[in-house]
């Protein structure tokens, strides 16, 4: 490894996962079976993928690690907070995602992670009841309390750093208001005001972090970093923030498919895209409101990649459609179908449909591992404010839109940026030269 200014991953790590469902058990589960070779985190791009450094005769193809000081999994330690008080053995055996054998052999670690008390509202997930939650008076109560939290873990586990991850649930939509959000002192006014309508619990997990000195990961669709004071924050506690939403099934097949239609210029008419699902996220997102703010994030990855200023005879008139159906049978399986109306020369109509077969948090899980130890590299690296080389593991990916900036969906682009920002914080040139 090259000699860098990137501070060396040494000492625990401790990541903190806000909610303590499918997805995190998951991820924990794997993470924690993987250390003991029991498991292959099949899937990471920080534990498979190489990418290539050097040019011409000097090239070589490096894992991350041998590029960048990543931390090692040996030095992970999980704390959760969650609304239900189940610990992670028990929240991994309900979500019933994962066979008794792969959780079993990690039983007493999983046994130990037990979920914090939620800084948590009902009228934000009115689909959740349970009574692991704290009691504040006011929003920024709850901020206090969750320093606290994370203060006290960090001590208690002996951690050097430490990162929060949200994957909790979808919480209602709450859209970008500049009086509320627009400055940090906005913020803390409204938080301080308890002004709840404007200041989502997942603000207070965010503003919690970064004020004590851990990068925030938003993996849901809320909007709870992606708004000027969360940048603001970001900048004077010069911490990376990342977001939004996994990009783990139908939205990758999107952005990975929608490129196809673009380099050989064909034209769409619609893409209509409905999923079955019947985890406790499908549950949440049965209540309008919740799917609200998860239909804004599925929407916006085609009108970048597709763009009909550029192409108007192509895509200058596109029916974009997304549908989530809550059903209970499948559980974690959820079934996606895709239906694309395609047109090519001289305007003949054709179809193609995709029926993706998946499981939400099998394909989840390694999002978690990277972006957790990604953002941990980047603040090391001293990276502050959105992180947008991590675009390639988001659905809606953060960029800075009061300066006209637009996110890039394109998948093939998110993993040129991905490449080229490892390159960098691993002190070879950022290009573009085909692999
Ligand atoms: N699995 C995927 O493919 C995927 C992709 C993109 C985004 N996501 C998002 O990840 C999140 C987690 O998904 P999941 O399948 O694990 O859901 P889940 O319902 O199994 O787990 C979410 C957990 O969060 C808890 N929770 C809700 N509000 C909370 C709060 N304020 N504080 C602490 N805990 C809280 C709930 O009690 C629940 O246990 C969802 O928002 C989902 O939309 C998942």
């Amino acid at each position: 490894m090259k000699q860098t200014n990137v501070k060396p991953a040494d000492g625990k790590l401790g990541i903190m996962v806000v909610g303590c469902g499918a997805v995190a058990t998951t991820f924990m589960t794997g993470v924690l079976m993987a250390r003991k070779g029991l498991a292959k985190p099949i899937g990471s791009m920080t534990q498979y993928d190489k990418i290539r450094v050097g040019r011409g005769s000097e090239k070589k193809y490096l894992h991350y690690k041998d590029i960048v000081p990543l931390a090692d999994l040996n030095d992970i330690v999980f704390g959760t907070w969650d609304v239900y008080p189940q610990n992670a053995y028990q929240a991994a055996v309900y979500a019933e995602v994962l066979k008794a054998k792969d959780i079993e052999p990690v039983r007493d670690e999983l046994e130990a992670i037990k979920p914090l008390k939620a800084a948590f509202d009902r009228n934000y997930a009115k689909r959740l009841d349970g009574d692991n939650v704290k009691n504040c008076k006011t929003r920024w109560e709850m901020v206090e309390a969750l320093r606290e939290d994370i203060r006290n873990f960090k001590k208690e586990n002996g951690c050097a750093r430490v990162v929060v991850i949200w994957a909790a649930s979808t919480e209602i939509y709450v859209p970008y208001n500049e009086q509320y959000h627009g400055t940090l002192a906005a913020l803390e006014k409204a938080m301080k005001d308890d002004d709840r309508e404007h200041v989502a619990p997942s603000m207070c997990y965010a503003y919690a972090a970064l004020t004590e000195g851990a990068p925030f990961i938003m993996g849901a669709p809320n909007t709870t970093v992606d708004i000027p004071a969360m940048w603001e924050l970001a900048e004077k506690t010069k911490m990376p923030i990342a977001g939004k939403d996994f990009k783990t099934g139908q939205t990758l097949v999107k952005s990975g498919f929608a490129p196809i239609l673009k380099v050989r210029n064909l034209g769409l008419a619609g893409w209509f895209s409905t999923n079955i699902l019947g985890n406790r996220d499908g549950l949440v997102l049965d209540e309008p409101a919740n799917f609200h703010t998860k239909e804004v994030s599925k929407l916006s990855t085609l009108e970048t990649i597709l763009r009909k200023e550029d192409q108007p005879d192509l895509y200058g008139n596109i029916y974009h459609k997304v549908r989530i159906n809550y059903y209970p049978p499948r559980n974690d399986n959820k079934e996606g179908w895709d239906n694309l109306d395609i047109f090519g020369w001289m305007g003949y109509p054709m179809q193609i449909k995709i029926n993706f077969l998946c499981r939400d948090s099998i394909l989840a899980a390694p999002l978690l591992l990277d972006l957790t130890l990604l953002m941990d590299l980047a603040a090391r690296a001293g990276r502050y404010g959105i992180q947008r080389f991590l675009s390639f593991f988001l659905k809606s990916p953060m960029h800075d839109y009061t300066k006209g900036e637009e996110a890039v969906n394109n998948l093939f682009d998110q993993y040129v940026m991905l490449k080229n920002a490892i390159r960098e914080m691993g002190g070879y040139e950022a290009d573009e030269e085909i692999d």
